[in-house]
């Protein structure tokens, strides 16, 4: 069987070459690079990477970094927020096709349409949206501070939040904030965890927690269980990735019923591994980010690709925005 030299690193069947990680670790040393990786990277991704977290984390440290080379192991977006924040660093992702559903469910001529309905809004945008819409946003946000990010907003501003609904959804019940206009976008894998299913587990494992991000389906149900009592209110809980897992650590359940992506379990197993985490849905799988692999990750280090460019002039008008995420919500910072 011949294999490709710049695709080395597995082994069929998916097993690692011996020396991968190795390599992986004196390359990234080589290019002063620095290695992070999503909650919902494979395992072996995230078991090599520098840093392993959520949306908010990622970016905080992409900025902070002294390293002259990012390698983010994550889907586009990402990369292109931590280019923004880094405009004079590389920024290399492993695929650059890594895209995702809900960033696709507004384009830029969409949100300058809805503006021009509401003059004088402030838009807040999810991280996980195109550098061109966040160059005509105010604030970013992430699922770890959409809160208090709206809760920044004086109120008697219109807010015009995009694009996950169900994120939306959940930031104006916690704000009770009638002047919030919601767009109709999804991820594709998380509104595919529905209330139906966390409903029946719930049913089927009376004990455990529930562990649910506010992008899923489920997240309105899960409430709604914790409303009528079905489930002790102290037991549902709506969280980032991050939140998740210092959830996880300081938890005294015995087991937890996890509604998200199912590479987050990783993290989660690794943190509380005398609890019995479980998928509310194992199929909640995303295929991004999936896209990258032990073999491309080598390949990014090797031969320095796929580089991210976000356009300058997009990327000082997003610049703030982005800024303004990373600083709200920050321990000891923030508004
Ligand atoms: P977190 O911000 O919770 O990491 O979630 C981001 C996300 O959904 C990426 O797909
Ligand atoms: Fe995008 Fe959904 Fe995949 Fe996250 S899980 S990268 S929101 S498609």
């Amino acid at each position: 069987m011949t294999t490709s030299p710049t695709l080395a690193g597995a082994r069929p069947g998916g097993t690692l070459e011996p020396g991968w990680a190795d390599e992986v670790r004196e390359l990234a040393r080589r290019r002063d690079a620095v290695l992070l990786a999503h909650n919902y990277q494979l395992p072996e991704i995230q078991d090599i990477a520098d840093h392993t977290g959520d949306s908010l984390a990622l970016s905080r440290i992409a900025a902070e970094s002294q390293a002259s080379t990012i390698v983010f192991c994550g889907v586009h977006f990402m990369a292109e927020t931590a280019k923004i924040l880094s405009p004079g660093k590389t920024v290399l992702i492993p695929d650059a096709a890594a895209g995702c559903s809900l960033a696709d469910s507004i384009t830029v001529d969409q949100l300058r349409e809805w503006k021009a309905e509401h003059p004088g809004a402030v838009v807040v945008s999810y991280v996980n949206t195109t550098a061109a819409v966040k160059a005509e946003t105010d604030i970013c946000c992430t699922s770890s501070n959409a809160v208090e990010v709206v809760a920044s907003i004086p109120a008697d501003r219109e807010v015009l939040f995009l694009p996950d609904q169900f994120l939306g959804a959940h930031v104006r019940r916690v704000l009770s904030r009638e002047n919030m206009h919601v767009w109709a976008g999804e991820c594709h894998v998380h509104a595919g965890i529905n209330g139906a299913t966390l409903t029946a587990q719930a049913e089927a494992n009376p004990d455990a927690e529930l562990f649910v991000h506010p992008e899923c389906g489920c997240a309105t149900s899960a409430l709604y269980l914790a409303g009528t009592g079905a489930v002790p209110a102290e037991r549902v809980k709506i969280l980032s990735t991050g939140g998740m897992l210092d959830a996880a650590r300081t938890s005294r359940a015995s087991s937890v019923l996890v509604a998200t992506e199912v590479g987050m379990l990783h993290q989660l197993r690794r943190a509380a591994p005398e609890i019995d985490f479980r998928a509310v849905n194992d199929r909640a799988s995303c295929r991004y980010m999936k896209m990258i692999t032990p073999e491309k990750l080598l390949r990014a280090l090797r031969e320095g690709r796929d580089e991210v460019h976000v356009d300058p002039e997009l990327a000082a008008r997003g610049r703030a925005a982005v800024q303004r995420m990373i600083e709200i919500g920050r321990p000891g910072g923030g508004e």
